[in-house]
């Protein structure tokens, strides 16, 4: 058996939250990341017959059965994981039950998966269905895109029409552009439920008023997604309420749109 903690999936992990605490994403134990795994890349690192323990997930995941995820521990710090990992991550599969997590590795001082396992595990049923190639959701409490929250409307057209002007990349990064959840209670079902009907459509949505989540095929998807809107986030507060003498047009963003090749959502410009 080659050792797990350096196996590609984990050092990748370990480097992303790192990143992710020195943007100052991921404060205290906010935010939490799932990656689902090749299993014949883990049995190059654990004997998958050895379940350490069995913890239930309270949903049920059945088109995931069968599936393994790392997944970041709840209640750990992204500051810690370099240090931790095997104490602050674990690697579960889906029992045949479709509501049970076979913990195969990690969550070593006796933890469990992140209190946001049902958005996670609901998010990736989604985006598996519109996209059979993705592979990780990433959720955080990115600052600018937070300070946003308060001062701009939360609603989808609107907001990703805002980001789009922000920065002309972000149509080219999300022009599928970013759903939008109201403040709800989150670690539950209830808000699991809700981010995956919006991952139907969406790679990007933003919790009201506590973070955002991105989905993607790997981490540089998913990460990319966040920072792009983070960055036209922050150029958003910058600007603050000072008069725009200058903007991106919506007829600029059809251009950019046609140069791009872009499929982009027509009905979010205000033409
Ligand atoms: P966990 O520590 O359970 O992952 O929760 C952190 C968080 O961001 C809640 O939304
Ligand atoms: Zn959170």
């Amino acid at each position: 058996m080659k050792d797990i903690l350096h196996a590609p999936f984990v050092e990748e992990m370990i480097d992303i939250t790192a990143n992710m605490y020195r943007l100052g994403w991921d404060e205290r134990n906010g935010g939490n990341i799932s990656v689902m795994l090749d299993p014949d890349e883990v049995a190059q690192y654990l004997d998958p017959d050895n379940v350490i323990r069995t913890i239930p997930t309270g949903f049920e995941a059945k088109p995931l059965i069968g599936k393994i995820f790392l997944v970041t521990g709840t209640g750990k710090y992204f500051r810690n994981i370099p240090k931790f990992p095997e104490r602050d991550l674990g690697i579960i599969r889906i029992a045949p039950d479709g509501t049970t997590a076979e913990l195969l590795w990690g969550y070593s001082d006796g933890g469990r998966f992140t209190s946001e396992l049902p958005a996670h595990l609901m998010s990736h049923m989604s985006r598996l269905a519109v996209n059979p190639d993705n592979r990780v959701i990433l959720h955080c409490h990115p600052t600018y895109t937070l300070a946003m929250n308060f001062v701009h409307p939360l609603e989808e057209k609107a907001f990703t029409h805002t980001l789009w002007e922000m920065c002309t990349e972000c149509l080219v990064v999300f022009p599928d552009g970013v759903g939008v959840l109201p403040w709800m209670v989150c670690g539950n079902n209830e808000i699991g439920e809700a981010t995956a009907e919006k991952m139907k459509q969406y790679r990007l949505v933003v919790w009201g008023m506590h973070g955002l989540y991105g989905a993607g095929k790997d981490i540089d998807e998913a990460f990319g997604l966040v920072e792009t809107v983070e960055k036209a986030a922050q150029v958003y507060m910058l600007i603050g309420d000072r008069p725009r003498i200058n903007t991106i047009r919506d007829e600029e963003l059809v251009e950019l749109g046609k140069a791009f090749g872009l499929d982009y959502r027509k009905d979010f410009l205000n033409l």
